[in-house]
């Protein structure tokens, strides 16, 4: 069990099995995985943190027991989990009192966990334990980031930035299937050579400072930017838009731009658009996605649940391509 507290950032302990209530079932986790928002809290760099709650957004196990009003045919499916906690009835944009599976609510960094029934979908059945539990979370935020935000589709031209990160690969595997003209950025030449591989047209260093113009030069521009680190790497994306082009961002990591270009930006019709995980409709339809295209998430490697904290400090120091997870 993993809770967190202000000495000791992250903890291992015994608490109780938690009770099935009405509507919820039990889950007996066989595997989860980590994201970004774990090592993000762990730091105290989250909204709204409360000590003492079992981290962990991703997970993947059996049906155990169900709570009244819960069909009898859940018990013994093989599951993964929704991560989103009350989106609500607005598929644009979440509830005020919307949050992420895994704080304030218990996660699935343990043995087991409730949740209520409608968080269920069935485990894709080519996926094993770990790539199951990889898939809820970045999955859903790139499925939405991609194709509702970004409007990917066949022949467009689409980068992922920063390729390596748990979202970006999935961003990466989905456009790949959307058919279209897939290119990435990267910082590490291993993980660029592994798209390469994988079917991604070019690759670009985003720590060659020209990087973007040789991109421009190349591909023509680019329909679809993802991208999660932000900063003023911003202005280089809007340089190498192809008109009415669109840039998403889901994350922030490296901090607001300076400045923005937004002279370039409204001439060439350009936008720059937020998004957050997605709505439930979004993850069955990423589930039904994965499930269509056979897509098997990338696991960069998987430990058993006592070496989890290990598995921060690894998603800390950013060497991983793919999700790290952690096996019970
Ligand atoms: N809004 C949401 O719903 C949501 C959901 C999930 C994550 N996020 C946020 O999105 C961010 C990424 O999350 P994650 O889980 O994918 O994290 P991650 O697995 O830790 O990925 C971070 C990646 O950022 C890339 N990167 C670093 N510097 C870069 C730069 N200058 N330009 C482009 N890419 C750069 C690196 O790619 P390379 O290894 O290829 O160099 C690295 O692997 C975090 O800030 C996280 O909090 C938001």
């Amino acid at each position: 069990m993993i809770t967190d507290n202000q000495e000791e950032p992250l903890l291992i302990s015994d608490i109780p099995k938690p009770v099935v209530q009405k509507g919820q079932v039990l889950v007996c986790i066989k595997a989860a995985a980590l994201n970004r928002r774990d090592q993000w809290i762990r730091q105290g760099m989250y909204p709204n943190i409360q000590f003492g709650t079992v981290l962990g957004s991703d997970g993947a196990g059996l049906v155990e027991e169900i709570g009244a009003g819960v069909s009898e045919d859940w018990i013994g499916k093989e599951v993964i989990i929704n991560p989103n906690v009350n989106w609500g009835n607005d598929p644009r944009a979440q509830a005020p009192d919307y949050s992420v599976l895994g704080m304030p609510t218990q996660g699935t960094f343990a043995e087991y966990i409730v949740v209520d029934a409608d968080r269920l979908a069935f485990k894709p059945d080519h996926l094993n334990w770990s790539e199951a539990a990889a898939l809820p979370l970045a999955g859903l935020t790139a499925f939405r980031a991609l194709f509702h935000h970004g409007k990917a589709a066949a022949g467009k031209n689409v980068l992922i930035s920063g390729v390596g990160g748990g979202v970006a690969q999935f961003a990466f595997q989905f456009a790949l299937a959307s058919g279209a003209n897939v290119y990435v950025t990267s910082g590490s030449q291993e993980k660029m050579d592994k798209c390469l591989d994988m079917g991604a047209k070019a690759a670009y260093s985003y720590r060659e400072e020209a990087w973007f113009k040789k991109a421009q030069k190349e591909t023509g521009g680019f329909d679809v930017v993802i991208d999660s680190a932000g900063g003023n790497q911003v202005n280089d994306f809007i340089k190498i838009m192809k008109p009415a082009g669109r840039i998403t961002f889901y994350g922030a990591t490296n901090g607001t731009p300076e400045k923005l270009d937004m002279f370039r930006m409204f001439w060439n019709q350009i936008t720059l658009q937020g998004s957050t995980m997605g709505n439930d409709q979004e993850f069955e339809a990423m589930v039904a996605f994965v499930n269509e295209h056979q897509i098997k998430p990338i696991v960069d490697s998987v430990r058993s649940f006592d070496q989890i904290i290990s598995a921060f400090d690894e998603m800390k120091a950013g060497k991983q391509f793919g999700k790290l997870v952690v096996a019970f």
